[in-house]
């Protein structure tokens, strides 16, 4: 049985994972404004990611018997100063997400709640995969700096990511 307390926080976490979802299609429209093709496909994907970080949680109240609340989601921006502003911000949001999930994980571990620190983890776990594979889109964009050619062969690089497959 999850503790209210526990419980409260995991229907959080299940809002800001839909949010996260909502953030990643407004990077994708962005981009593909900007002639981003392969980007906006790369952000498009990384919003299938979040859906399935979501619905990999609602399952799990689920089962655990949670009565599920669905708070608002909030707003998402569409508007971005550039490829690189947009993958900045994606890490930024990323390292905000981690330390919800580590501190998620820190409540899981006060109560003994062995089953939630134990899902807890596989999250955990994916944002040290997020946050790298993030980082190094960002260096390879400073990389190329403002060189159009560079940009445009970063992008081709974005497009070629699969559901599951982080590519760069
Ligand atoms: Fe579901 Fe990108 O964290």
């Amino acid at each position: 049985m999850i503790s209210k307390n526990l419980q409260k926080a995991l229907i959080e976490q299940l809002n800001k994972e839909f949010h996260s979802a909502y953030i990643y299609l407004g990077m994708s429209a962005y981009s593909s404004k900007e002639g981003f093709n392969g980007a906006s496909s790369w952000f498009l994907i990384q919003y299938q990611e979040e859906v399935a970080h979501g619905m990999k949680l609602f399952k799990y109240l689920e089962d655990q018997n949670v009565e599920i609340t669905l708070p608002e989601i909030k707003s998402a921006k569409v508007e971005y100063k550039s490829l690189l502003d947009v993958f900045k911000k994606s890490l930024a949001h990323e390292q905000a997400m981690s330390k919800n999930l580590n501190n998620l994980s820190d409540i899981a571990m006060q109560e003994k709640d062995h089953a939630t620190y134990n899902l807890l983890q596989w999250y955990v776990t994916e944002q040290v995969e997020e946050e790298a594979t993030v980082g190094e889109i960002i260096d390879h964009i400073k990389l190329v700096g403002d060189n159009g050619y560079g940009l445009y062969t970063i992008d081709k690089e974005l497009a070629t990511r699969s559901f599951g497959n982080p590519t760069i």
